[in-house]
């Protein structure tokens, strides 16, 4: 565990927002007594409190045992048998809801399809009878890298249909991010397009995974969904690639769900940890389905005429928990939208929202920050009035965003919740309750139920009101990570063992005296950048293998847009020198090791990296340099002044 510094810093933000009586008359949950009552229940007795959650579920079988929790390993409904194909699709069609669209879609030049829960199922059984056909089994990772189209979420279920994991790349990372993925999960097949929109611009999908495919060998068949037509001009490779059409002419619309146990994993999704490459997160079944579907209803206060629009990438985890699983679950529509918030200009979303008439609206911080900077007439222009809740996730708010939020997109009326989780908590842990929570802006409140989160210093100590800590969660809740793929003691010590006892966050934090917590950003080496997740230790081993680097290390800084904006300090090998063309090759050398999400926002020679005695990156100090601000603290362990000072130089020039 290393120390970012962000733990120390403090918010004063005083003013608090009731929820809008409007609001409140029809809210899910309107009482804080009620709220106080069952967060008891889901803290002491989490057993029973869970057990009855979970009966109105679907189950081939029920649980013998609720939670069995041995640190780190916990198993939640043990012994029962379920699918969450099942939940999201046949279930609601039980409950009359077949005829109810489960996704809108737009495409980005404009296409609109409607897909209601009958017809999603139809296409998940032909799709999951594909999956068969090519061989597909029970446990085997699916690989899919997909733009936002309706078939993403048809491939993802009917994975789940048939118990096979997916494992879903976002579309905007470079094939050796593919291949990287692929290997590690050693996964056999991928599911692609010819391409996807973005910004009236082919993204040339099943391009990058033909690249990826020649740096891994081992995936054996590509489906490739015919998205874009003529423009993509993409090659198929006969015996390996097959179009998505041919293969689902032939297929049967009737696919049992697979009897599921409830710890078979539903899928990995992959996302960076503070060393090394990006680690699988395993997420399991039963517990997963319940904790979004539970949180979706209460969290997003959803009901049956609701049309949620999460804004969030499924390839990322807020896409899968609540664009897709969480969603679905509830019987609830789904606004997909394929492309980008600024194309073809940045009044997009609000042109979409008079359109379609979204009810809940979820984006992130960055995004907020984005369309304040356009000015709010591009927002005033249109009727707004469908939304009644604003969600935020991703990163902390700023309170300037959050009250342009609440003023400009939510006129006032709607509540905010602004939701803090991760990748490993498979769900949203502290969040307002709509109806019942006065929100302070920049905030994430007060834990969910089940979730006992507290703040610490490193010897595990509870901190004091109002102090910088870490946020530690002291006990297991359903949708909980279950491990590392393939790597059970990264688990054990990435999430186990600083702090001992819980699950430690990597996140700082501070507590007030309302108990409301207020997120202090990454303690680790984990950037957050416009809401996406990225290891320092990626981007440094992506510029240490191009030839011109020696030594690289990489630090975030504030950005006005992305919240953080990644600096990378770079020393040379022999032979090669500093200029605007370097900088430029390796700006377009980490796109290709990564993705353009990763690429640097400033790049900066040194003759040398300044280290302490023992030879570990001052990075405190290269992030005050990158910053911009003052040089501050001891330097006096440092091996070379000058570097120092040459650093200095280069930032006054
Ligand atoms: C950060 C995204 C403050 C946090 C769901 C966390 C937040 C990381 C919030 C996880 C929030 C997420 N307030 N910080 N509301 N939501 N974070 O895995 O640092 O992509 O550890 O999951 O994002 O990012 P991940």
């Amino acid at each position: 565990m290393t120390q970012s510094g962000a733990i120390t810093s403090k918010m004063a933000e005083n003013r608090t927002f009731p929820p809008p009586a409007k609001f409140v008359e029809q809210a899910n949950i309107k009482s804080l007594d009620e709220y106080r009552r069952m967060y008891e229940q889901s803290i002491r007795q989490p057993e029973e409190f869970w057990g009855k959650i979970a009966e109105g579920f679907h189950w081939f079988k029920k649980w013998d045992k609720v939670r069995d929790w041995k640190e780190p390993d916990v198993k939640w409904f043990v012994g029962a048998k379920t699918n969450v194909s099942y939940n999201c699709l046949d279930l609601q069609i039980e409950k009359g809801r077949g005829n109810h669209p489960a996704i809108l879609f737009e495409g980005e030049p404009g296409d609109v399809r409607k897909i209601t829960f009958k017809e999603l199922r139809t296409e998940v059984c032909k799709f999951a009878n594909v999956l068969k056909k090519l061989g597909v089994k029970k446990g085997d990772r699916v690989t899919i890298y997909m733009p936002m189209i309706p078939e993403l979420p048809i491939a993802m279920l009917a994975c789940a249909r048939i118990g096979a994991p997916h494992s879903i790349i976002f579309g905007g990372f470079s094939a050796t991010a593919i291949s990287d993925r692929v290997g590690d999960a050693d996964s056999h097949i991928i599911i692609t397009c010819d391409g996807g929109w973005r910004r009236g611009k082919v993204v040339p999908l099943k391009a990058t995974v033909d690249e990826a495919l020649e740096i891994d060998r081992r995936v054996k068949q590509v489906v490739v969904f015919k998205r874009i037509g003529e423009q993509a001009k993409v090659t198929m490779k006969a015996g390996r690639d097959f179009w998505w059409h041919d293969l689902m002419k032939e297929a049967s619309a009737d696919c049992p769900a697979e009897q599921c146990d409830a710890e078979d994993p539903l899928f990995l999704l992959y996302t960076s940890g503070s060393t090394g490459k990006p680690k699988g997160i395993k997420h399991t079944t039963a517990g997963y389905m319940v904790y979004t579907a539970f949180t979706s209803k209460m969290i997003f206060d959803l009901k049956p005429n609701d049309l949620m629009w999460c804004t969030a990438d499924i390839g990322w985890v807020t896409g899968h928990s609540y664009v897709v699983y969480g969603i679905l679950q509830n019987g609830v529509t789904s606004l997909i939208y394929e492309g980008s918030p600024d194309f073809p200009n940045w009044e997009r979303f609000w042109t979409m929202i008079e359109k379609h008439k979204p009810t809940v609206f979820y984006t992130a911080p960055t995004a907020i920050r984005a369309f304040m900077k356009q000015g709010r007439q591009l927002v005033d222009k249109h009727d707004l009035s469908s939304l009644r809740l604003l969600g935020s996730v991703g990163e902390p708010i700023n309170p300037e965003a959050w009250m342009w939020y609440h003023e400009v997109v939510g006129r006032k009326s709607c509540p905010i919740v602004d939701t803090w989780w991760q990748t490993e908590t498979g769900g949203i842990l502290i969040t307002p309750l709509p109806g019942i929570t006065d929100t302070k802006p920049g905030s994430a409140t007060r834990p969910f139920f089940g979730v006992e989160p507290d703040v610490v210093d490193r010897s595990g100590k509870t901190v004091n009101v109002n102090e910088g800590g870490l946020l530690v969660i002291r006990q297991p809740w359903p949708a909980m990570l279950r491990t590392v793929w393939g790597d059970h003691d990264r688990f054990k010590r990435t999430y186990w063992s600083d702090i001992k006892g819980c699950y430690f966050t990597g996140d700082g934090a501070r507590r007030d005296a309302d108990g409301y917590y207020w997120l202090m950003g990454r303690v680790d080496d984990v950037l957050n950048v416009s809401g996406h997740r990225l290891g320092t230790a990626e981007v440094e081993s992506a510029l240490v293998a191009h030839e011109a680097v020696a030594e690289a290390a990489v630090v975030g800084m504030p950005h006005e847009i992305k919240g953080e904006g990644i600096a990378a300090f770079v020393t040379l090998r022999k032979g090669f020198t500093a200029s605007d063309e370097l900088k430029k090759a390796l700006d377009a050398h980490v796109v290709k090791e990564i993705g353009a999400i990763a690429r640097p926002d400033q790049i900066r020679f040194s003759e040398a990296l300044p280290k302490t005695r023992s030879g570990k990156i001052m990075r405190r100090l290269l992030r005050e340099i990158a910053a911009g601000g003052d040089v501050k603290g001891d330097t006096t362990t440092l091996e070379d002044f000058n570097v120092i000072n040459k650093l200095r130089q280069d930032d006054e020039s």
